[in-house]
Parts: structure tokens; sequence; C-alpha cells
């Protein structure tokens, strides 16, 4: 049988700001891991990404760095791209959908289905903002969450509980241009049905059937993925508006089309197909090679993309007709930081751009300790400290000291040169049998995608070396047996050039080193196993430290600079001296209502206030006569400080104080508690 062929794709980064090491660890890094493997056991492979440079998403971050949306996109196009080519993630393209390529495909694509009729044209009330004259689409709204309260969900998804919204489901939805709350206006939109495609979804995402004809492995699919699209198509497909009335984008192709663009979600992954047809042109292939006929469609993504990958496009492409459906969407989990989700407003995040120009020559730390802790089926944590852990105690003190080992005695008892493999004892047969097997176990496990214990295998292969130095001792045997040293530093530097093999997929910079201290290098997998890769009396080179040490001073200082760039530009005062939970009992605070007001004479300030506390009724003087009229604040409720010392204001006294919130320009506003309590109800 002839290898699988795969199209293996990285969802498209927005070229709204930078890469993080969320982004890296749960997408392209595993993504990149993949294919070096395919690579290496010589399946036939394109890999693709590109930016995805449309949507809200982009527009938003123009309007908030106050330059164009073209800008925005250059702009991190380049950073991104740059970032990629830096970190080593092998692509074979990294294209762009602001390419004119990209704009024909995806009209095209959306012509095709037009004609076709796989849209319907609807009508519908949507949100649209007074003062910016504009439809309020996807990112442009926020409100809150109807399944998770989230109270700043977007109107096409929470990013909280992972759902998939539509822009009126939110709760108190607000304008993110004005940050008013935005009226509803008739417009028309083209729409993907996708209650239509209930039935044969189900059959091929559970069973991996299409038509009756197995496609895929559906326990090769990851839980996650299956389980959130299943509940959202159990939830009901609705129809999904594929057009929006937005002026950055790619122009819809029909007539009577003005001011409108092709939905992000619908042109992005389009974008999967643009960039392999720019690819194929500048290397004399067929695009449809890749996505047409017998191969393997694989999309890795995050958790946030599911529903577009495995549901939405796939819709899509099935629509279109003629084009594959994915093989797999392998989909990541969230990755933290340091006991936080990455927020890019709160700059809570590792860049990196950053990492790459701070540690230039140490990508692969930073690949191995991202694989090691990869959120392949629950979330997880980077910190600098397991960075540094999993650094010096397993690439400095285990790989880098049996490499450095092997090949320091090397040079040292026979000038470089490979000594011959003698008798082999027990042992050295059962060692030669572990390494023997390792490169299985790996391929086993990349090929279910379960890249982080792939790499512990590959681990294992160092730690077995490095174990059998150690017990073997030859720097103490040589002394009395030479002839068994030889075949003891044959087998370490036969383990040594399978860890180049090995290893190349995960760690490629470290690879390429181990294959210049031994002069040898495959980037043919079936060769790993063996234990005859180095011939009797080749010569190998003097080593150079592979890792250097992590001190606990780096650590520091990252931690340090996280939490400083935490701390975000405020306007408002600073925290004030620390108290102890003591001094806070000490405030009675309750809840009164307001029974009288009254304007103080010749103070502009203030009003008097007649409140009823639940155990009394009395009278607070409250400076809040500049925002509100007597008549507005009579009936609510508010919060009262009951124990402040009584003072006398403008000759009347002050029983209390009232509690009000204030933003940095000074304006006040009451804190209400929800419906249903009243004056008495205490504060705590
Ligand atoms: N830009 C999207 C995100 O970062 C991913 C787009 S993937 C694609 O969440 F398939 F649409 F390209
Ligand atoms: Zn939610």
């Amino acid at each position: 049988m002839s290898k699988a062929k795969y199209t293996v794709t990285a969802a498209l980064p927005y070229a709204n700001g930078p890469l993080h090491l969320g982004h890296v660890a749960g997408v392209y890094l595993p993504a990149d891991i993949f294919v070096r493997f395919l690579r290496m056991n010589d399946h036939d492979v394109a890999f693709i990404c590109g930016s995805d440079e449309h949507g809200a998403a982009i527009t938003l971050r123009a309007k908030k760095e106050g330059i164009t949306p073209q800008e925005i996109v250059d702009k991190y196009n380049g950073i991104i791209g740059t970032a990629f080519k830096d970190f080593d993630i092998s692509f074979d393209i990294f294209h762009r959908t602001s390419a004119e390529i990209h704009h024909k495909t995806s009209q095209d694509f959306f012509l095709k289905l037009y004609e076709n009729g796989k849209f319907t044209e609807e009508t519908s009330e949507q949100y649209y903002d007074e003062e910016y004259q504009q439809f309020l689409a996807d990112r442009y709204i926020t409100g809150e969450c109807p399944k998770c309260q989230n109270p700043n969900a977007y109107g096409d998804q929470c990013e909280k509980c992972g759902s998939d919204l539509s822009p009126t489901e939110l709760i108190n939805p607000t304008s993110t241009l004005s940050g008013k709350t935005p009226i509803l206006k008739t417009t028309s939109h083209w729409y993907l049905p996708m209650q239509n495609h209930e039935e044969w979804l189900r059959a091929w995402i559970k069973e991996g059937k299409l038509d009756g004809v197995q496609q895929h492995d559906p326990k090769a699919w990851r839980n996650q993925v299956i389980g959130q699209c299943m509940s959202w198509i159990d939830g009901g497909l609705h129809s999904r508006a594929m057009t929006r009335d937005l002026d950055w984008g790619v122009k819809v192709p029909l007539p009577n089309a003005d001011g409108k663009v092709l939905y992000v979600w619908l042109d992005a992954p389009i974008g999967y197909i643009s960039a392999t047809k720019q690819w194929a042109l500048d290397n004399n292939k067929n695009w449809e090679d890749y996505w047409k006929g017998d191969r393997k469609l694989v999309h890795f993504i995050g958790k946030d993309n599911i529903v577009f990958h495995a549901v939405i496009f796939p819709i899509l492409l099935k629509d279109h007709g003629d084009l594959i459906l994915p093989d797999n969407v392998p989909a990541y989990e969230f990755l933290n930081l340091e006991g936080d989700k990455f927020s890019t407003s709160r700059n809570w995040a590792v860049w990196l751009h950053e990492y790459i120009a701070a540690y230039p020559g140490k990508e692969d730390e930073l690949k191995y300790v991202l694989t090691s802790i990869a959120p392949e089926t629950k979330d997880s944590e980077f910190t600098w400290k397991e960075y540094q852990t999993r650094v010096n105690s397993e690439l400095a003190d285990i790989l880098g000291n049996f490499v450095n080992r092997a090949l320091v005695l090397t040079q040292k008892y026979y000038e470089g040169k490979v000594p011959q493999q003698g008798e082999l004892t027990d042992y050295d047969k059962e060692v030669l049998a572990e390494m023997k097997a390792i490169p299985e176990r790996i391929s086993k496990l990349v090929y279910a995608y379960k890249l982080r214990d792939a790499q512990a295998e590959a681990m294992n292969l160092a730690r077995l070396g490095n174990k059998y130095l150690a017990d073997q001792e030859p720097w103490k045997l040589v002394k009395t047996d030479e002839k068994r040293v030889e075949t003891i530093m044959n087998i370490a530097l036969q383990i040594t050039a399978n860890l180049s093999i090995v290893l190349q997929p995960f760690l490629p910079s470290t690879a390429e080193k181990l294959s210049h201290f031994l002069n040898f290098k495959t980037t043919d997998w079936t060769q790993a196993g063996t234990s005859d890769l180095l011939a009797a009396g080749s010569l190998t080179n003097s080593p150079t430290i592979l890792f250097q040490k992590i001190e606990d001073s780096l650590v520091e200082a990252e931690v340090a600079k996280l939490q400083s760039t935490n701390a975000v530009e405020s306007n408002f005062e600073p925290q004030k001296d620390t108290i102890d939970f003591e001094d806070f009992t000490k405030l009675d605070i309750r809840l009164g209502t307001i029974l009288e007001a009254e304007k103080v004479e010749k103070a502009d300030k203030l009003l008097k206030l007649l409140i009823d506390t639940g155990i009394d009724k009395r009278t607070v003087v409250s400076g809040i006569a500049e925002h509100y009229s007597p008549e507005e604040v009579i009936g609510k409720t508010v919060q009262i400080l009951l124990n402040l010392a009584p003072r006398k204001i403008r000759g009347i006294e002050s029983q209390g104080m009232i509690l009000m919130a204030e933003d940095a320009e000074g304006k006040l506003s009451f804190m209400a508690p929800e419906k249903g309590f009243e004056a008495g109800g205490s504060v705590k």
C-alpha cells in the first residue's frame, strides 16, 4: 500500500497581534512536529498556514491603534511570519488572506455555492450603532453570555465557555464602538442553512461515514472535538449568515451587495485552499492534488475553533463538491501562564518574538517544554519555574549529559573514532532491544496525535543511554577492560545516532547538532532502531554543550517582568495600604432606602437625605447634588455606612455616609443591589 498523503493546516492566526506561547503550544508546534514526522516517513505532505486578515478582530485593533486595517495586517503579518521563521516552524507556505488570489478563490467559492442554491437570502433585524452608523456583527458587540453568564461574550462567540452565539442572544448587548446600547435595524444577508445538514453531519462526526462510506476513524478524533460538535448539533443547527455589513473583507461578488463582505469565518478557512494554490503556483504543482481525491486533510486548531473546522467548513466543502473533508481536527485546549489566562489586553503573556529575541538559539528549549506541557486533553500551564526544571533536569542532565559523555569519552579514548562493537552482554541486548522498540512506539503515538507522549518516548531513549553509561561506568572500566569499553562506547554512540533521528520532529536544531557531532545524518525515520548506524572507525567531532542550565535569576526576572507589565496604565488611584480583616469587619454597611431628598441651601453639591436603614430612619448629607436631582434619588436603594461617627455638615448632623461608585472622570453612580433586596440588609 502506498503511503497516505496529507494536507496539514494550522489555524490562520489573526493578524491583529503577535503570537504568544499559548498559540504556539496549542497549534503551531504540534502541527510542525506532526508534519516533520510525516516528511521523515515519506508521506506526501503540504503544510499550510497564513494570516487571517479580515473580520472585526482586525478592524477593531486598527481602531485601537489608530491606524488603518491594512497597516495593522501588514504589521502583524510581518511580526508573526518572522517569528514563525525564527522559531523554525516548517510551513510550506505562510500566506495571507488579503492576497488577491485569496479574494478571488473565496469569491469563486461563494459564487459556486450561491449558484447551486446552497445559500438562502434572508432579511432580518440586526444590531446597529447609530452613532457610528454601522451594523454590529460579531466582535463589534459584547454582552452577557446566555449560557455561562460571562459578561464579556462577543456577538459570535463566548470565549469563556466556547459557546457559539449570535448577537441577539446576548444579554445587555453593548456596541464596542460607542459603548452604547445598539438599536435593531433591517438588513439582508446570505445564509447557510445549516439545519439541512444535521443528518449527514451526525453520521460523519460520530461514525466517520459519508453517504455510507467510511471516511475516517471516529475513534481517532479527540473526545472534546466530537463532544463539542455533537452538543452543538443536538442543540439544533440554524441558518448562519455568511455575509456581513462591513467595509473590510472579501467583497460579496454579487450585484446589489455594496458594503457587504464575506463573513470572516467563510473566507478564512478557504484561505487554506488559496494558500495551497499559491504554493502550488510557486512550486510547479497542482493545488487540486492537495484538496481532492485520496488524501488526508488535517486541521490543527485551538478549541475555540472547533465548530468552524468540524461543522461549518465541512458543510461548505461538501456543498462545494469534489473537495475532501477533514480526516481529523486535532484541537487543543488552552495554555495558561503563571496561574492566569493569557491576556493580550493585560499583557499577561510571553510573546514568541520576544522569547526569540531574548534567548536566541534556545528555540529547542522552548519547544521541548511546550510539547511536554501541551494542552492536549485539558488546559495546562506554563511557568518559568517549570521551564527551568525541565531544561535543567531533563534536557541538560539527561539528554545533554548523555550525549556529552558519549562524545567526550570517544574523543578521549579513540581520538573521535567509533570503536568496534564486540560481544554483547544480556544488558547490552536489553538496551538495544529497547532502542529498537522506541521509534515504533513514537510512530504510533504521533499518528494518534499524542505528541506529548511521543516526545516523552524520544526522551526515554536519552534516558536509556544516560542510565546505560551511568551503570556501565566505562570511565572506571577503561583501566581494567579496554575491550569491553569499546563495546559500551559503540552502543552509546549508536544510541546517540538514533537520537539524531527520533528527536528531529521535536527538537530539529538539537538533532542537527547531533548529526554534526557524529558526521551522520539521515532524515529517514525507518532507519531508527538499528544499532549499526555508525560504522566502526568513522570519525566523530568534539561536542559543544547542548543545553545550558537556566539560573534562578532568569526565572525571577521573567516572573517580575510579567508582574510589572500586568499592572495596566490607569487613571485610577493606586491601591491604598493593606488592612486586616479585623479592620474591615468594623465597618457596618447596610442597605437603605432613600425616603426623602432635598437640596441643602447654598451648597451646590449637597443633598439632605432621609434614609430608612431597616433599624431606624436617619439623616445623611451627601455630596451627590451635581449628579442627581432630589427627585431622581427618592426611592433608590443605597449602600450606607452606618457606624461612621456623626458629624455636622452645614449645620445638619449627618448620621452616616452613602457609598457611590466613581469613575476616572469623577462621575458618580449608585450601586444598587439586585431586585428583591431592601433596606436593612447588610453588605459584607
Ligand atoms: N483567526 C482564527 C483565530 O485565530 C482562526 C482562523 S482558522 C481558519 O481564532 F480556518 F479560519 F483559517
Ligand atoms: Zn459563555
